[in-house]
């Protein structure tokens, strides 16, 4: 679905929009990428990130790197986002990643899963700015021609550290660097500090892309408004509303046929958990409200044990007059 009539919107980083769709383990691969991308112009959705992806006792081959970037180009680009500690086995497989096609590296300093703490990468590094600038500059020297790009939470336990490091990414080479607003120790909470962003953008030259708690299309300008990012990345509401990025409006039938297609695009044996993770959040076409079913529909299709039955419930409604 590559076009080639967008261009990037900021000087040494390949988004072609504002507007980020964020990595999620177990949601952002190839399928629910492509059809977010496909249902937002290049110019709005900028670029997205693979789900993260794990280093730990050696360098990954490029094969896997390449399953996670998937075979379809679009014009926003898609980064591989690696998370590790360990300084060569991430360098190379950086390396590795650019010769699979990765337009962008992104590093992970944010993943609050114990895993992660006990290899000593993802949000364990916050607590450390100079392991954090360590390893960023490995990575950037290891890819010198590819943007290398770090998300961090807002702090380990609390936010002291936040301009630490802010100016840590940016003295390692990092070309952007995201802040989830939450610290580790807050993970999901439904409240957010976007302060917190404003204080990163003051803290550093780098362009900031700012995470947390956007809920809607105007939350989107809001938050850039508000706290001076340049870019804004959206991981729940995507769930949500996989529109949320040009502020469409899908009637149910287009957001039942999202639905099928995503179900239909996954391989079998994940099929039945990941449509149902999708459909709890699910808000798009109000499928699930005014427009379409009611909540106690929506129940009887999260308890369906039977695939196909509930593949044929969502095509259902994608072909019904419901919609
Ligand atoms: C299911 C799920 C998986 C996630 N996986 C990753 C990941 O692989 N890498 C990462 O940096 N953040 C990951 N995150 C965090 C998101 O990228 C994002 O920072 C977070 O959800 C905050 O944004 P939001 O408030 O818009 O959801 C994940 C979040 C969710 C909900």
């Amino acid at each position: 679905m590559r076009t080639g009539t967008t261009t990037p919107i900021e000087p040494g980083l390949p988004f072609t929009g504002p507007w980020l769709l964020a990595p999620m383990e177990g949601v952002t691969e190839p399928c629910f990428r492509g059809l977010v991308l496909a249902r937002n112009p290049a110019r709005e959705l900028g670029g997205a990130f693979t789900e993260f992806v794990r280093v730990s006792d050696r360098a990954l081959p490029e094969a896997t790197l390449r399953a996670h970037l998937g075979d379809e180009r679009f014009d926003a680009p898609v980064g591989l986002q690696l998370m590790g500690a360990t300084h060569e086995h991430v360098a190379e497989t950086a390396r590795r990643a650019v010769a699979a096609g990765a337009p962008l590296i992104d590093l992970n300093f944010g993943c609050p899963a114990r895993g992660a703490l006990r290899g000593c990468a993802g949000s364990a590094l916050l607590r450390e700015p100079r392991a954090l600038e360590q390893l960023t500059s490995v990575v950037v020297r290891a890819v010198p021609d590819t943007p290398v790009t770090a998300k961090i939470r807002a702090g380990f336990d609390d936010d002291t550290l936040l301009e630490d490091l802010a100016r840590a990414a940016e003295a390692g080479g990092a070309r952007m660097l995201t802040v989830h607003c939450r610290t580790r120790a807050e993970a999901y909470q439904p409240e957010v500090h976007w302060e917190r962003i404003a204080r990163a953008v003051a803290a550093t030259r780098l362009p900031v892309c700012g995470n947390g708690g956007i809920a809607d299309h105007a939350d989107l300008t809001r938050m850039r408004t508000e706290t001076g990012c340049r870019f804004a990345m959206v991981g729940h509401g995507a769930l949500r509303d996989p529109w949320i990025f040009s502020g469409g409006c899908p009637s149910p039938r287009e957001a039942a046929r999202f639905l099928v297609e995503y179900a239909t695009g996954l391989p079998q044996r994940r099929r039945v958990t990941r449509i149902k993770q999708l459909m709890r959040h699910w808000t798009a076409g109000a499928l699930f409200g005014s427009a379409g079913y009611d909540q106690p529909e929506r129940q009887r299709w999260l308890r369906e044990p039977d695939p196909e039955q509930l593949i044929g419930y969502i095509e259902g409604a994608a072909d019904m007059a419901v919609c």
